[in-house]
């Protein structure tokens, strides 16, 4: 399958439009940004590793029953994907404060919660992507109430499968983001799952493996997504 025209271009990725109207395919880029993009920078072979880990973990999500956008892996940064419409939320799980979360709350960085955390924020670069609750998705029709409790059961459940995912390679899930999109009459995983989208700390030191390295100027920042990668891909 190859690429037609640029359907649209992200921070990390592009979507390129095939000739099966159904299939899109995803491109991964080394570029990052934080702070809605205000930084930025590049991290050399980010683009191949969170393209391959994310193949990797919605392979493994898949088999665990969540549908995911995934169709077939086609190169090191490319990806055939299933064509949704991405539902405009970031929907964040927590299990250990940071972030944002410890800024807002007070609560200091490493602090274990005592319950997983849903979270939403509205994705709207404009606005600077505020949180937002799920009264207020309905109330502006972000999504239906049918679809925002799929949204949630799903999230819960990957987030379950994920720690267990990563404790595995030593690695302690902090908090992740993802997004959901809509095909057909359902609602399914899309984007992705890498070190630009989750905190992942060293189980045994706490070191953090992830992109708070490139937004709080930690170095390491390869370092640190090869270490995930190698994790990944030795058993
Ligand atoms: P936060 O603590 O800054 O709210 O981030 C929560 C999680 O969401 C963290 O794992 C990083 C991820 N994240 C994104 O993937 N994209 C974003 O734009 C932001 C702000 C956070």
């Amino acid at each position: 399958m190859e690429k037609l025209d640029m359907l649209y271009e992200g921070k990390a990725k592009k979507v390129f439009k095939t000739a099966d109207e159904n299939l899109f395919i995803v491109e991964y880029k080394d570029d990052a940004t934080a702070f809605n993009g205000i930084k930025k920078g590049s991290i050399i072979g980010k683009g191949v590793i969170n393209n391959k880990m994310t193949n990797i973990v919605f392979k493994y999500l898949e088999e665990n029953g969540v549908e995911t956008h995934l169709v077939e892996e086609l190169s090191d940064r490319a990806t055939l994907v299933k064509k949704v419409s991405i539902v405009p939320l970031e929907v964040i799980i927590r299990n250990v404060a940071a972030g944002s979360f410890s800024k807002k709350f007070g609560v200091e960085e490493g602090t274990a919660l005592l319950n997983p955390i849903l979270e939403f924020s509205y994705k709207n670069d404009e606005l600077g992507d505020p949180m937002i609750n799920d009264m207020q998705i309905l109330a502006i029709g972000l999504a239906k109430k049918e679809e925002l409790i799929s949204i949630s059961e799903q999230a819960l459940r990957i987030n379950e499968l994920l720690k267990a995912y990563f404790i595995e390679k030593g690695i302690k899930l902090i908090d992740f983001k993802i997004e959901f999109g809509r095909c057909g009459d359902k609602i399914i995983l899309a984007d992705e799952v890498s070190p630009d989208t989750c905190r992942l700390w060293d189980v045994e030191t706490n070191e953090k493996l992830d992109k708070d390295r490139f937004r709080r100027d930690l170095g390491g920042v390869e370092e640190a997504y090869e270490e995930v990668w190698r994790r990944i891909t030795s058993k």
